[in-house]
Parts: structure tokens; sequence; C-alpha cells
């Protein structure tokens, strides 16, 4: 699949048009920010582990019946995907209290929720992702009552298929983001929604079940180091990465040129 041109660069991916109007390529970078981009760094193979990694988790979701965008791994760092209209919306599911939720609420770090919490925030990164209700999603025309009826179970049903997945190799699915979007089906020659974005350790917070350990990005976001490993770590325990494999190509472990800006 020949790659178009640059259609769309995010933080973290590119999006490459394709001779098909409805595909495209999804390609991962290293780089990292957090914070709405106020700390930065390039972290050498993330890419690469997150592209296997979202590969990994949404072929399984699809086989679960969850309709996704994902199509076929590229190469090391690309995916070839279908092209779908992103909802304004990026969707949270916690199962257990940190990070923004502690910071805004007070609720105490890692305390078990009663049941899944589901938060929409919108995205718009000069506003910083806020927070919103379902009827500021209505009254925005971001998504009608109908889809995010349907995004809702969609969202819930993956929380807990993927804690099942993670519980599996010893990890606790701590909370995550996902997004959807509106993509074409040949078949059925209407629009449907998908499942979009990519599910990495970029966007999901996980906590060895013994020890607690952080093995997502929050070893970034609060300088614990040795990033890369937690990621290589969560690869191993899926079977997508063996110990033995040389992945020579990549240059793992180190976190080069992190940036502070003032804002
Ligand atoms: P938060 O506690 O910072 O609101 O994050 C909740 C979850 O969403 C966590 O798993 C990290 C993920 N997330 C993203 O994927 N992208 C983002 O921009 C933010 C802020 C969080
Ligand atoms: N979206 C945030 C940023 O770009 C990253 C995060 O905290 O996950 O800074």
């Amino acid at each position: 699949m020949n790659k178009g041109s640059k259609l769309y660069e995010g933080k973290a991916k590119i999006i490459y048009e394709t001779k098909d109007k409805d595909l495209v390529i999804q390609h991962f970078k290293d780089d990292a920010t957090a914070f709405n981009n106020l700390k930065k760094a390039k972290v050498e193979g993330k890419g690469v582990l997150n592209n296997r990694i979202s590969e990994y988790i949404l072929t399984n979701l699809a086989q679960c019946g969850i309709k996704n965008h994902f199509i076929k791994r590229l190469n090391m760092r690309e995916q070839l995907i279908r092209k779908a209209e992103i909802f304004p919306i990026e969707f949270i599911v916690r199962n257990i209290a940190t990070g923004s939720l502690t910071k805004r609420l007070g609720i105490p770090e890692g305390t078990v929720l009663e049941k899944p919490l589901l938060e929409y925030c919108y995205k718009n990164d000069e506003l910083q992702d806020p927070l919103i209700s379902k009827d500021h999603i209505f009254s925005f025309g971001w998504a009608s009552k109908k889809e995010i009826e349907e995004i809702d179970i969609t969202t819930l049903r993956i929380n807990d298929l993927l804690s099942g997945m993670f519980r599996g190799i010893g990890i606790k699915l701590v909370d995550f983001k996902i997004e959807y979007g509106k993509a074409w089906n040949k078949d059925s020659e209407k629009k449907e929604i998908v499942l979009a974005d990519e599910i990495s350790p970029d966007t999901c917070r996980l906590w060895d079940i013994k020890t607690e350990k952080k093995l997502d990005k929050d070893r970034f976001r609060r300088d614990l180091g040795n990033v890369i490993q937690g990621y290589q770590e969560v690869a191993r325990r899926l079977g997508i990465m063996p110990e033995e494999t040389n992945i020579s190509e990549v240059n793992f472990g180190k976190t080069t040129s992190i940036k502070f800006k003032k804002k």
C-alpha cells in the first residue's frame, strides 16, 4: 500500500492518504508529550511498541465483535486503517482513582471504584481537552443521543474485555482513553461507528497486579524513568515480543531531549 500525502499530524501519530479514499495509513512516532504539550521528549522505540500493542488489542477486540478501524499492520511503525471522521470527544473509563480524578475531586489515589466511571472530554488542545457532560455533547452537536448510547455500551464492554485481557497477564487496567469515528461500510453502504485511534500504554494506565508498578505513560509524565521498559514489559506479557526477539533496529532504553516549555 503506497503512502500518499500527509493528512494530519498529531502529537504521537501521523495519518497519510492512500489511493483508496476509504483507507489511510497511521504512523506511530516516538514523540511523547504530557500536560498538553508542556513536557516533550523522544522515547526511542515507543512508536514501534505502540504499533504492535495497538494491533494486538484491536485485533482481539474485533474478534469479540467490537468494530474498529484496524485493517493490518504494514511495518514496524505503520498500520493500514479505515478512514474515520473522529468524534471530537475523548471517552475515558476509570476503574481505580488516579490522575486527574484525584486532582480534580480529591478522591484518594488508588480507590477502587464501585463501578466503572465513564467521563467525556472535548478534544481540543488549545482548551486542554476539558471535561464535559453529555449535555454539552448534545447541545453543541458533537454526537447524537443515539450515537452516545451505542458508544457508551461499547465502551463499557471494551472495559470488561480489556480488564480481563490484562488481568490474565498480571496487570490491572486502572483507566484508559479511547476515541471513536464514523467510517464507510462498503457492504451496508452506510457509515458506521468504529473504535479508532490506538489503545496502548500511551492511552491506558496499567499497573502490575502484585507490585502496582506502573507500566504506562505515567512513567514519563511523573519522571519515573525506564519508560520504554514499561511498554516492553506490557508487550512481552502480551506475547507480542518474546524476550529473545532482537529488536536491534530500535535503540531501547533511552529517553532523550526532554524539554519543558513555559505556558
Ligand atoms: P487523566 O487521569 O490524566 O485524565 O487520564 C485518564 C486516562 O486517559 C489515562 O489512562 C491516560 C489517558 N489519557 C490520554 O490517553 N490522553 C490524554 O490526553 C490524557 C489527558 C489522558
Ligand atoms: N494529551 C496529553 C499531552 O499531549 C498527553 C497525556 O497526558 O497523555 O500533553
